[in-house]
């Protein structure tokens, strides 16, 4: 309404004048209505953004902020997957013009927090997390379950992954069971994690590949077991005392996905993310979370009583949770 009595008053006082003639005054209300429609065409994809999920900044953004508060505040245990991740997205995420997509590689045992980084990671650059159209996930024996469709998988994910960087460039894909997934499978995105400008006009380079991996968690444990007997403290532990011991693991392990693949042969996967296995005190600190969010004070005597429901590893020394902190939302459900 503002822009039609705007656009309209010196049209008005124009023709004052000419009071007697109808015609510059209908003119006059022709051009306003046209103005003021195309002032609200205009417009109209801001506010239809403002309501409606839309691949743009307010809804696709890093909040690197956010990303550091909730590593800080949620992960448990993981130093290195924490720096590594921070760095990682940052650098990504700042780079105007990337060389090729972010492919993250998370490795570690079950109950570790790989689901919850990759959780936290969305949630830092989708206002709306795991939820956003632009975020999807892939859970091996749930979406390419049956071996005799091998090629028909492979064409679909192509597809898909096409589709969705098609609809929105900054597009992310979790691949969850990587160790359970049908080797060749994710040889078939390999074109997509590569460094080329575009493939058949379509650019591929600002999208993020995360993939998540039980594989390597027993190398991982012996590792950081060996360092507890050293007496040497777990935060002394460095990505590289890790790295290419899992990749080579990962590489010639015939249950890891990857096997043989061309993905970690040409370097494609950026990062190589170890997730160490979680001792007692972190699954306290697991415990708190969880009462935390949903809206429960801070218990020492229930953190306690789940922490020692555990089942702990090695069989002598028993300092590592054998399923991490994977029980224990449905531990505390009892609870409470
Ligand atoms: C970024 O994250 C911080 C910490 O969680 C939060 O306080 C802030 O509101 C977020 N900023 C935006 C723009 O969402
Ligand atoms: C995007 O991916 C989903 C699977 O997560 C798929 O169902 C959908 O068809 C894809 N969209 C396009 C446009 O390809």
């Amino acid at each position: 309404m503002k822009l039609v009595s705007r656009a309209l008053l010196p049209l008005l006082l124009l023709s004052a004048p000419f009071s007697a003639a109808m015609e510059p005054i209908s003119m006059g209300i022709a051009v306003g209505v046209a103005t003021a429609l195309t002032g609200l065409l205009s417009t109209f994809p801001t506010l239809y953004c403002r309501l409606q999920e839309c691949c743009q900044a307010h809804w696709v953004e890093l909040n690197f902020t956010g990303l550091k508060v909730d590593l800080e505040d949620k992960l448990f245990g993981q130093h290195i997957a924490k720096q590594v991740v921070l760095k990682a997205v940052r650098g990504f995420l700042m780079n105007p013009n990337p060389k090729k997509p972010l492919a993250l590689s998370l490795h570690g045992w079950t109950g570790t927090g790989k689901n919850l980084i990759s959780k936290i990671i969305a949630e830092s650059i989708y206002r709306k997390g795991l939820e956003s159209d632009y975020v999807h996930q892939f859970v091996s024996t749930l979406h390419f379950p049956h071996p005799e469709y091998l090629s028909q998988y492979k064409e679909q994910l192509q597809k898909w992954i096409r589709g969705n960087v098609t609809l929105c460039g900054r597009s992310m894909f979790i691949f969850d069971e990587m160790d359970k997934m049908q080797a060749g499978l994710i040889d078939s995105i390999k074109p997509y994690l590569d460094y080329y400008d575009n493939i058949d006009g379509v650019v591929y380079r600002n999208a993020i590949f995360i993939f998540l991996s039980n594989a390597g968690g027993e190398r991982i444990t012996e590792i950081t077991l060996d360092f507890w007997q050293k007496g040497n403290k777990r935060e002394a532990i460095h990505l590289k005392d890790l790295e290419s011991k899992v990749s080579i693991g990962v590489f010639n392990n015939k249950k890891s996905g990857f096997w043989h693949t061309s993905l970690i042969d040409k370097n494609l996967i950026d990062y190589f993310v170890p997730f160490l296995p979680l001792e007692y005190k972190h699954v306290k600190l697991c415990v708190r979370e969880e009462l935390k969010m949903r809206g429960y004070e801070e218990d020492e005597q229930i953190m306690t009583e789940i922490a020692d429901e555990m089942t702990y590893f090695p069989e002598n020394e028993k300092i590592y949770s054998d399923k991490g902190c994977k029980t224990v939302a449905t531990k505390l459900d009892f609870y409470l």
